[in-house]
């Protein structure tokens, strides 16, 4: 049974009233962001059920294969906190619609396929996703969306350590080639993190007292990550 972390009902009595205090047209805006952030999560969730399997597919040590697994369920946790606050924001029920399963994605299961995946998603994926709920918690002001934010921060930060962990797994047993195809994933990966947009429409900077990073402050902090924390990091795995 995990154990978590919930607000307390009067927490979301506080959140409730904060949001009595919203315009329509801004409430939708919060809402629609959290439910767009919830079905990501639930998306994320058929993500690590695909890397278990890879993670099979390629003869994986089982203490991978335990925390991919225990990774899709922190994310059925997330899908359901950013279903509730969207709820909350929305004044209406929201929930997942079914998950198109693209056939597509079941087909890549050589180790360097698998690592270039785990490189984009979890290397860089999830620990730009830790990062950013992180600095969201901090800025929220309503202690419910901060709860969400930073159980998102730690979960995500163990999701990006076990991507790391099988990456250096994956080199050391495919060699020169695989170590190569690692490094081209990053650098592509670095580059488009760089460089796109972050596909949040939001720009005012109030919205971030409501826990959502605003399109600027995203795009420095990105690049902070991807200079402070991926570039360092991955010097570390080649060397
Ligand atoms: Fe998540
Ligand atoms: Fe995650």
């Amino acid at each position: 049974m995990i154990a978590l972390p919930l607000p307390t009902r009067d927490h979301w009595r506080s959140l409730e009233s904060r949001c009595a205090a919203l315009a329509d047209s801004e409430r939708r805006r919060i809402a629609d962001h959290w439910a767009r952030a919830a079905q990501m999560e639930h998306a994320s969730v058929a993500a690590f059920s695909r890397f278990s399997l890879q993670l099979l597919a390629v003869g994986a040590p089982p203490s991978l294969l335990e925390d991919a697994h225990r990774a899709a369920l922190d994310e059925i946790k997330h899908a359901e906190l950013c279903f509730s606050l969207a709820t909350i924001y929305a004044r209406r029920s929201v929930g997942p619609a079914p998950l198109p399963v693209d056939q597509r994605a079941l087909t890549s299961w050589d180790l360097s396929s698998v690592a270039v995946a785990t490189v984009e998603e979890g290397c860089v994926g999830e620990t730009v996703a830790a990062l950013e709920a992180q600095t969201a918690a901090e800025l929220a002001r309503d202690e419910a969306v901060r709860n969400v934010q930073l159980l998102i921060y730690e979960d995500e930060s163990r999701h990006a350590e076990l991507a790391w962990r099988f990456i250096r797994w994956a080199v050391q047993i495919g060699g020169a080639p695989v170590r190569a195809t690692v490094r081209d994933a990053f650098e592509r990966t670095i580059a488009h993190f760089e460089h796109a947009s972050p596909l949040e429409g939001i720009h005012e900077q109030r919205l971030e007292a409501h826990g959502i990073l605003s399109e600027r402050h995203k795009r420095t902090l990105r690049t902070r990550i991807m200079t402070e924390v991926i570039r360092p990091a991955l010097v570390g795995l080649l060397a």
